[in-house]
């Protein structure tokens, strides 16, 4: 069902996210933090975003709740929650829903834990602003999801200060309150980086669950592959403030149709390996987003921009759909190319077409060249293709 909301014709998804910009005016320039993007999430279903670190994926999500504050922020495209569209709706309203409708598990525990109320009054408070209940029942409810969220001794420690706590028991007392509310939408940015991996279990458990009881739609943000894999039905994958590539998280990890997605399931961990071995580098470093690069942003760290005709470095590629319906990669390539390219990575071989990508080329500051290992034409890049598998482990 669609709805007509002053002119514009409202999605039925639970959120749907329009050519969102969110840009900053600095000093040195404007960054340019979101840059025309867009998706949709239905109730029920978690989205996983994925990219380096500054692509935009927390800049996105606050974007959402209506935490990008500020004079220096500009803002632009359309955020659907439910029907309701929040970029032009009142601060107030998107306050509102706020904790009521949407709520968010921050990357950074401490900035959503004020230090001087106990844990336990925040969270209580946070359920009481949203549902007409005493404290006795409010306190009750936030011991059972201390417990829940894997916090020893809750009905103890719910009267401890935030810095009586552990990094990690700070992470899980913020998580508990963000799902006190048993939120329609829950946006959990970085959620498992603090945790140690049994807790991170817990918590992507709890997540599920929460999702199950109440059908939420669930954003997950994360650098780690691994954890999207495990939960996510669709994947968002960005780059320097864009969409490299999106789509159903089988499509993802089966047959991806972007270079940069190809450089990260190459990065992924394998259960085989230490946790930290990249196995094929992605040379270079994210863009400074005030000086994206020209054309795709990506071309400095591309293998691949000599088989476009020299339309990486001058025309921005457009989402497009690849492979099939619903898969979308911003990329030049000809799907010949992306397919053969793929087939020769998934085997765990480096294309011959591959060229060192010119970020490659410099190391900074040394002045040497650098040719890294793994780009021996036609040699096996050890094992690209066994990376690929959604649970990250070799089948
Ligand atoms: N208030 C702000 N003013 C200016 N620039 C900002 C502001 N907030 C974020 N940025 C910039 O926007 C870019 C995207 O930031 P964002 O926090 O969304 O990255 P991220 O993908 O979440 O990275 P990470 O994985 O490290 O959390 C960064 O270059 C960041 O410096
Ligand atoms: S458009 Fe060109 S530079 Fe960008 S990912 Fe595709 S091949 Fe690489
Ligand atoms: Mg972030």
């Amino acid at each position: 069902m669609q709805a007509e909301d002053a002119g514009r014709i409202s999605p039925s998804a639970m959120l749907e996210v329009r050519d969102l910009r969110v840009h900053f005016q600095t000093d040195d320039g404007l960054v340019k933090s979101v840059d025309g993007v867009s998706f949709t999430l239905d109730r029920g279903r978690t989205l996983g975003i994925v990219g380096e670190s500054g692509s935009g994926k927390s800049v996105t999500s606050l974007g959402i709740m209506g935490l990008n504050t500020g004079k220096n922020v500009y803002i632009s495209g359309e955020i659907w929650l439910d029907g309701e569209e929040l970029v032009s709706a009142p601060p107030t309203r998107v306050r509102e829903l706020r904790g009521r409708k949407m709520a968010m598990i921050f990357q950074d525990p401490l900035s959503s834990l004020h230090p001087y109320y106990t844990v336990g009054n925040q969270i209580i408070e946070a359920y009481r602003l949203h549902n007409d209940v005493s404290k006795q029942v409010a306190r009750k409810h936030a011991i059972d999801l201390l417990g829940r969220v894997g916090i020893p001794q809750p009905s103890v420690r719910i009267d401890d200060y935030p810095h009586q706590f552990s990094g990690g028991m700070r992470q899980r007392a913020m998580i508990a309150m963000s799902l006190s509310c048993d939120p329609e939408l829950l946006i959990a940015d970085e959620p498992t980086t603090a945790l140690d991996v049994t807790v991170q279990a817990q918590i992507l458990d709890l997540i599920s669950d929460l999702q199950e009881e109440f059908g939420s739609a669930v954003i997950i943000i994360t650098h780690d592959l691994g954890v999207v894999a495990e939960l996510s039905d669709d994947i968002l994958v960005m780059y320097a403030g864009r969409v490299a590539e999106y789509g159903a998280a089988e499509d993802i990890f089966g047959d991806p149709g972007h270079p940069y997605t190809w450089g990260l399931l190459g990065s992924m961990p394998r259960m085989d390996r230490e946790r930290t071995e990249r196995l094929i580098p992605i040379p270079g470093t994210p863009p400074s987003l005030i000086r994206v690069p020209p054309g795709c942003p990506f071309h400095p760290r591309c293998a691949y921009t000599g088989l476009t005709g020299g339309r990486c470095d001058t025309e921005v590629p457009l989402l497009r759909e690849v492979v099939n319906f619903g898969h979308h990669a911003a990329c030049h390539l000809t799907d010949d190319d992306r397919t053969r390219l793929w087939a020769e990575l998934s085997a765990g071989v480096v294309p011959a077409e591959a060229e060192i990508p010119a970020e490659a080329k410099f190391e900074p500051g040394t002045g040497v060249q650098e040719s890294p290992p793994d780009y021996e034409k036609g040699s096996p890049v050890g094992g690209a293709g066994e990376t690929v598998s959604p649970s990250g482990a070799d089948s």
